[in-house]
């Protein structure tokens, strides 16, 4: 990935990734990355989801939907990510694509680091036909995680209030910075109370960042704790579709319309 190497078309596609990372596993990303995904087709966009939890991918479980296909028609050369992606629509019509990372043809674990960079490269291809491309990771630092937020575009790091999230979260920032020291980083802190409990969180991170690593990134949004985020993901409904008016929904709401500049 080198500036030499990149065109400039390729390096603006490269930018619409939006990675939704965190170091700890059961923090909310999958939750996230859907809800967000939505909101932001709700915004106007052109959105693509990748299912990239390749070990334990569960985007379709949260959808309710049962992809026929995935990631491994990808990865064997059958077809194209423009083949693979499945179309989701909510009731209004409103929607976006996604690319499942599994389904019949079961996980895909143990991809080479080799593997994982064409996968990468391919979000990039298929980020010319989209405004965003929001790949959803697994927990921990392993390479798929790694390769996958090794990009130009942004990267959200989803923690609670929890120390261990934070220390995981700080965990992945550090390993990523060190790859990566111009990464676009933002912090979500998820499943709080309150704001101000989100704010105290968001900014024991920024002072480890500003302490150790020299950077301080900045707070994307603060998202509540809400009930109805248990009760749409148990219903398999988008909590935009079933609870719309809901605190967690209104909070991912604000977080789109920072992404989109509003
Ligand atoms: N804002 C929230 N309010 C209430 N519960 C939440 C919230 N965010 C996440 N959860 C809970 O956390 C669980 C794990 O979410 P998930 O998206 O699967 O996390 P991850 O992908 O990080 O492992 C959900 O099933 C839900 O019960
Ligand atoms: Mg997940």
């Amino acid at each position: 990935m080198t500036d030499a190497t990149m065109t400039p078309d390729r390096s603006a596609q490269e930018r619409r990734l939006i990675t939704i990372a965190s170091g700890k596993g059961g923090v909310g990303k999958t939750w996230l990355s859907v809800t967000l995904t939505h909101a932001l087709s709700h915004a106007g966009r052109k959105v693509l989801l990748f299912d990239g939890d390749l070990g334990l991918a569960n985007v379709d479980i949260q959808l309710g939907i049962m992809p026929d296909r995935d990631l491994g028609q990808v990865i064997s050369g059958d077809m194209t990510v423009e083949q693979v992606v499945v179309p989701y629509r909510d009731q209004d019509g409103t929607g976006f694509d996604v690319l499942p990372g599994k389904s019949g043809s079961g996980a895909l674990g143990n991809l080479t680091k080799d593997m994982l960079g064409r996968i990468r490269s391919s979000l990039i291809d298929a980020a010319a036909n989209y405004d965003h491309v929001l790949l959803d990771l697994a927990a921990g630092i392993d390479p798929a995680v790694t390769t996958l937020s090794f990009h130009r575009g942004k990267i959200l790091v989803v923690m609670t209030a929890d120390p261990t999230s934070l220390t995981d979260a700080y965990a992945f920032i550090k390993v990523t910075i060190m790859r990566n020291p111009r990464a676009d980083i933002a912090v979500v802190v998820n499943n709080v109370a309150t704001k101000r409990e989100g704010e105290r969180a968001y900014e024991a991170i920024k002072r480890a960042c500003e302490g150790f690593l020299k950077i301080s990134p900045p707070l994307a949004g603060i998202i509540k704790n809400d009930a109805k985020v248990v009760d749409a993901i148990r219903s398999q409904v988008p909590i935009l579709t079933r609870h719309p008016q809901s605190e967690a929904a209104k909070d991912v709401r604000a977080l789109a319309a920072t992404l989109v500049g509003r």
